[in-house]
This record gives C-alpha cells, sequence and structure tokens, in this order.
C-alpha cells in the first residue's frame, strides 16, 4: 500500500498538461471547481489524485502540484477511442441523458472500458494509505469501487456519479448493467445529483442485482470469507466555488470588463447569454430556434436585443459532437443572415473556451442568462451565474430537466421542448423589472452561497468517514 490518507480517482487530472519542445512538463491548474472544493482536504490530508492526463500515448511520473501528489493514468490510442470516446461519451452518455441520442452497445468498447477501469483502480490501489479514503469520480469509471474493493478492502471507497442516473427502462438497455450496478456497489458511499438519480439506482439494484435495499441502504449479503457489508446511498448536489465568484465578480477590472463587453456588442438594451460545453444534452440547439423564432416574429427586435452563445468545444472525435456542430452553426449562419446587419449580428457564437474571468465578465454584463439543458445532472452555469450577481440583477431561465431546478426555484423554470412556453420565458425575463429580478436573484444567491462546493465535499466526507473501519487487508 502507498503513503496516501485520501485519493482522489477521476478520468482527468486537474491539471492541463504540456510539454514543451526540450521534454519539460509544465502543468497549469484547471479551474474545475472539484479541484477548488478538494484542495484543502488533499493538502490537509497529504492527498494524491489519480487520473488521465488528457492525451494519448503521454507516459507521466507521478508529480506534485499545488500541494496535492498527481498520478497520471496513461492511456494509448486505442483506449482513448474505445474507453473514453467510445464506451464513456458514446455509450454512457447519452443512455445516461434520456437518450437524447442513439447510444452504441459494441462489446469491444466494453472489454476496453474495463480493462481501463482496472488500470484506476491499481494506481489508487497502490497510492492509498492503509484505511485511507479513496473518492472515486463519475461515470467513466463505474467499475472502479468494486475493482479497488479486492485490491484494496481496508480502504474506505466513496463514489459520486455527477451526471444523471437514468430509469432502470433506459439503464436496462445496457447490455452490462449488472457488472456496472455491481461495479458501483464496491462503494461504501455512493452520492448522486438528485433525488431521483438515488432513487434509479435503488430501483437498479433491485431491479438487477439480488442485494436487499431498506431505505437508502443496500446489504451486501455475506459471501465466501467476505463478511456482510452496507452500502449508503445518498443525495449530495454538487456547486461551486460561490464565494471565489462572487469576490471576483465584484472587482473593478470585472465589472469594468463587463461595461466594455456591452459596448462592444452595440450596446444593447437586452443581452442573453448562453454558455455551455458543444453537447447535445444542452437544449443549445431549441434555445437558438426559441431565439429565432421571436425575432423573425418581431417579439424582439436586432440589433437592441442580442444573444451571445458560447460553446467550447468538446469530445470533437464523437461523431454525434460534429453534427451537433454543424446543426447549431447552420442555425446561428441562417438567423444571422436574415436579421443581421453591417458590424451587428443576431446572435454572436463562439466555438472556443474561455479565461474564467472572461466568463464571470459576461455572466455580470448579461440581463438573461438561458439554460436549457435537456438533461443535466447538475449545471454549474446557472449556480455560476447567480453567484456572479451581487448587484442583483439580471434573470436566469432555467431547464427543469438541470439538477440545478431542483435548489434554483426561483428562476424562470422552463421545458426546453416547449418552444412557445420558453419563448414566453425569455420575453419575460428581458422584461423583468429590476425590484422582481432583485426578488428573486436575492433568494437564488442564498440558495448558492450557503450551498458550495465546499460544504458538498464535507457532506460527502463525513458520511464516508462514518462508515465502519475494516481491519482486514488480504
Ligand atoms: C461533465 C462530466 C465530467 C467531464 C466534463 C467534461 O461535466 O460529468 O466528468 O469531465 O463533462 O468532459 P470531458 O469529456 O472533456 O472530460
Amino acid at each position: 500500500s502507498g503513503s496516501h490518507e485520501f485519493v482522489v480517482v477521476a478520468n482527468r487530472l486537474p491539471v492541463d498538461i504540456r510539454t514543451d519542445e526540450a521534454g519539460e512538463i509544465t502543468w497549469t491548474t484547471s479551474p474545475g471547481g472539484l479541484v477548488t472544493a478538494l484542495a484543502p482536504v488533499m493538502q490537509s490530508q497529504d492527498g494524491a489524485w489519480v487520473g488521465w492526463s488528457g492525451s494519448a500515448e503521454q507516459t507521466l511520473e507521478p508529480f506534485e502540484a499545488d500541494g496535492m501528489h498527481l498520478v497520471p493514468v496513461p492511456l494509448n490510442a486505442k483506449e482513448v477511442t474505445e474507453y473514453y470516446e467510445g464506451f464513456s461519451n458514446a455509450t454512457l452518455w447519452p443512455l445516461y441523458h434520456d437518450v437524447i441520442v442513439e447510444p452504441e452497445f459494441h462489446r469491444y468498447w466494453w472489454n476496453t472500458y474495463v480493462e481501463v477501469n482496472q488500470r484506476f483502480a491499481e494506481a489508487a490501489a497502490g497510492v492509498a494509505a492503509q484505511h485511507g479514503s479513496v473518492w472515486v469520480q463519475d461515470y467513466q469509471l463505474q467499475l472502479v469501487p468494486e475493482m479497488l474493493r479486492r485490491l484494496r478492502p481496508d480502504v474506505r471507497i466513496g463514489f459520486f456519479d455527477h451526471i444523471p442516473f437514468p430509469p432502470v427502462e433506459l439503464f436496462g438497455q445496457l447490455p452490462w448493467r449488472q457488472r456496472v450496478v455491481e461495479g458501483l456497489l464496491g462503494a461504501d458511499v455512493i452520492g448522486f445529483q438528485r433525488t431521483g438519480d438515488a432513487a434509479n439506482f435503488l430501483r437498479a439494484v433491485r431491479r438487477f442485482t439480488d442485494h436487499g435495499t431498506r431505505g437508502q441502504k443496500v446489504t451486501i449479503g455475506q459471501h465466501w470469507n467476505r463478511p456482510e457489508r452496507h452500502v449508503r446511498v445518498g443525495t449530495f448536489p454538487i456547486s461551486i466555488d460561490s464565494a471565489k465568484v462572487d469576490a471576483l465578480a465584484r472587482t473593478e477590472k470585472i465589472t469594468q470588463r463587463a461595461a466594455q463587453l456591452r459596448s462592444e456588442l452595440g450596446d444593447p438594451d437586452v443581452l442573453m447569454l448562453g454558455v455551455d460545453r458543444l453537447d447535445y444534452t444542452k437544449g443549445i440547439r431549441h434555445r437558438i430556434k426559441a431565439f429565432g423564432e421571436l425575432v423573425a416574429e418581431k417579439k424582439v427586435t436586432v440589433p437592441r436585443t442580442a444573444l451571445v452563445q458560447v460553446a467550447s468545444p468538446s469530445r470533437e472525435q464523437v461523431q454525434q459532437y460534429k453534427t451537433l456542430r454543424q446543426e447549431v452553426e447552420v442555425m446561428v449562419g441562417n438567423i444571422n443572415g436574415d436579421h443581421g446587419s453591417w458590424g451587428r449580428s443576431a446572435i454572436y457564437y463562439m466555438h472556443h473556451s474561455y479565461p474564467f474571468e472572461e466568463m464571470v465578465a459576461l455572466y455580470r454584463a448579461a440581463d438573461v442568462m438561458l439554460v436549457t439543458a435537456l438533461r443535466d445532472g447538475m449545471n454549474l452555469v446557472a449556480k455560476e451565474y447567480v453567484a456572479a450577481r451581487p448587484d442583483l440583477g439580471g434573470a436566469l431561465v432555467l431547464s427543469e430537466f438541470a439538477g440545478a431546478a431542483d435548489e434554483l426555484g426561483q428562476a424562470l423554470l422552463v421545458n426546453p421542448h416547449d418552444i412557445e412556453g420558453m419563448k414566453s420565458a425569455m420575453l419575460k425575463a428581458a422584461s423583468m423589472e429590476p425590484a422582481e429580478q432583485r426578488r428573486r436573484m436575492r433568494t437564488l444567491r442564498k440558495r448558492v452561497l450557503e450551498n458550495d462546493v465546499q460544504s458538498w465535499a464535507e457532506k460527502f466526507l463525513a458520511v464516508l468517514q462514518h462508515m465502519p473501519q475494516r481491519t482486514s487487508h488480504v
């Protein structure tokens, strides 16, 4: 066993790694909320983070970054195709997001998923201290808990699913459904975003295994030399580093940049904003359709109203993402072609990612934030927008199919499939009185500032630490 009391296992390392011409490795911390949340725990408990560097054929030795011990797990090109792009993002991702696009089932993808999960489990087993805690993240690594338990029965194992857990009628399509459920049940604590996700998982346990469930507890019966064991299932809605976003949004630099952005966009009366990874789960096409109809029907006028859509590149080798990009770009082109004028577009569409500060300035500049996902585990953009509005301005249009809707009831909730309903909500948001904006935003901000990513991690880890300590190390 290794020496790290606390180990995080995630598909990606929390850093962007570059190798320069001389072969020197440089890294920059990626701004993800997860790493901000876990950094204090990692630093105080000598934590290690096991993950993939993000590029194939790169074999890196473990290294130290920001007080964390980083353990790169190598993937070759075939594994990137079959485990990451294939099974994770063309099988599980669409299956777990309500089959918005058709999931592909391939036995060779599954085999590679098993092999890669085993590699992550072995890497974690190698660095975790006796009786340490290991926290496995997300759908790419659902077999790791069981694999790790076989290697290291002494460690406490947590698992958190960042994306939805589908209803049994959909999950049951997966040829390897029982293996996945058993894989997850290797954990002591399994966390989900919404109560509905936890309920779906418990139903899958009852349907596809013979383990007993009682309330939020699964009992794994005695088997050979293994004693009876309990697994806790719970709901832990993830969040953001709210105080950090709030503080950033209050700075002179950001408020000035927000004003400058508005003037660069021609000082529209109403600035609408969408910020997403370019992913078919996000409802980008539905939102653009609704906006295009509002313009065509003259319910809003260009350039007095403008839509900024930031679509950051994502999973670009996967066919469904290529198709989506084509579709979105044709729609944007049509609307701008019909309604734009020299130097003024109806939609400002960007297919790149921006530094976080620029995003916070955009949030502060936008009158209407559009989060219209068809299905989303949580959606942190909705929470970031709220945290970025210490001025209590702006209105949030939020899909009821995003996990964030459970907590952000003061947003204008929409069904993104209902284009007319979405158009009404967009108009209502665009003309909302400042007093009503403030009233709603105050309630939203209270939720987001009180429930930040630090408290998310604390709550999960508190449950994990209360699970019984196992003494055996076989
Ligand atoms: C979602 C998933 C994460 C994933 C992220 C970015 O939020 O829950 O596990 O890291 O998307 O996707 P990528 O495939 O680039 O890691």
